[in-house]
């Protein structure tokens, strides 16, 4: 039988996702949304199977507003949420969505009792950690999205600076999902090469930067709503390591025991991804001035997860 993927929220990122793991033929999709927007998922999963001739995969695709046929998925992407609209504060956002990932769970969990769940809904180490609670689900099957696409811009900015391939390029980048995140430069390289050796450290300091700030630029070109393409592209490599058991080892947001000082919380650090989950979480020896760039991210973290309400 061919593995079952669900993906909550068939927006933006939910279909770009499902554009990126249709064309990897990992197995079935399903995108499910809510009744207020009915034919939407349907339209979309209906465009995407048409283009499989084209761009050869035979990935069936199902759009949907009912949770009947995401039963029994492997992985379930989580997408559905709202943006921050002017006006609206982070504590507004974390009430809107809470709500949202509280209803996701409830249709999931007793459809999918064995799925991974991935969630990219922001604030993303808070929606997270929530999905977790609310599931029940062992810590390793559940996992955010983060360092991946922030991981990507950093290695683009590089890739940029230098004027060399981003596949050349690693990049190392810790902590929350945002503005707070924590590039580390030493660990960044070009073929092996640190980069703090091949740049001097303002631009260093630029790209960091640049690269904390790469949601919020997009964002401001935009208009209308926030990144969807790498961050769809990010989703489909963490399924893919999921469901080849690839043990990947990628930077997520993950369930943190003391690992790095930190407890009870979610947050971006390099884990070994395969078909259990976040299988393993890796902990590197931190200088002085990471460590407390890391506290400052985590006491973030802290102050949006003390909006949510149990
Ligand atoms: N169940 C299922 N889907 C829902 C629900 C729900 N309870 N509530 C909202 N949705 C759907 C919306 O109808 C919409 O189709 O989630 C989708 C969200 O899509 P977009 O508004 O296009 O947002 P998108 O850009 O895809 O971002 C989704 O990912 O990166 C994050 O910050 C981003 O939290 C946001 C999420």
């Amino acid at each position: 039988m061919p593995s079952k993927i669900t993906i909550v929220g068939a927006g933006n990122v939910g279909a770009m996702t499902a554009l990126w793991l249709a064309e990897r033929e990992l197995g079935d999709i399903v995108m499910v949304d809510i009744p207020q927007v009915d034919g939407m998922p349907q339209g979309k999963a209906l465009d995407l199977m048409q283009a499989g001739p084209v761009l050869r995969y035979d990935t069936r695709i199902t759009g949907t507003i009912d949770y009947g046929p995401t039963e029994n998925s492997d992985v379930v992407v989580i997408t559905a949420g709202v943006p921050r609209k002017p006006g609206m504060s982070r504590e507004d956002l974390v009430s809107v969505n809470q709500q949202i990932i509280s209803e996701v769970i409830s249709q999931i969990v007793p459809r999918s009792p064995n799925a991974i769940l991935l969630v990219v809904t922001n604030p993303l180490d808070t929606m997270t950690y929530l999905a977790y609670k609310l599931s029940g689900f062992p810590k390793q099957r559940v996992v955010g999205q983060s360092g991946i696409l922030d991981g990507a811009r950093f290695r683009t900015f590089i890739a940029m600076e230098l004027g060399v391939s981003v596949e050349s390029i690693h990049a190392f980048v810790l902590g929350g999902h945002g503005d707070e995140m924590v590039p580390i430069p030493r660990y960044s390289d070009v073929a092996g090469i640190p980069i703090t050796e091949l740049l001097p450290p303002e631009r260093i300091a630029a790209l960091v930067e640049r690269t904390r700030q790469g949601g919020g630029e997009i964002v401001k070109l935009l208009k209308t709503g926030s990144a969807y393409y790498a961050p769809g592209a990010s989703v489909a490599a963490m399924v893919e390591a999921i469901l080849k058991d690839k043990k990947l080892v990628l930077p997520c947001s993950a369930y943190l025991e003391g690992e790095y000082g930190l407890r009870d919380i979610f947050f971006g650090v390099p884990v070994t991804l395969g078909r259990g989950g976040a299988e393993k979480v890796w902990e590197i020896t931190l200088t002085l001035q990471e460590r407390t760039m890391l506290n400052k991210s985590a006491d973030l973290i802290r102050s949006t997860m003390a909006a949510l309400k149990f």
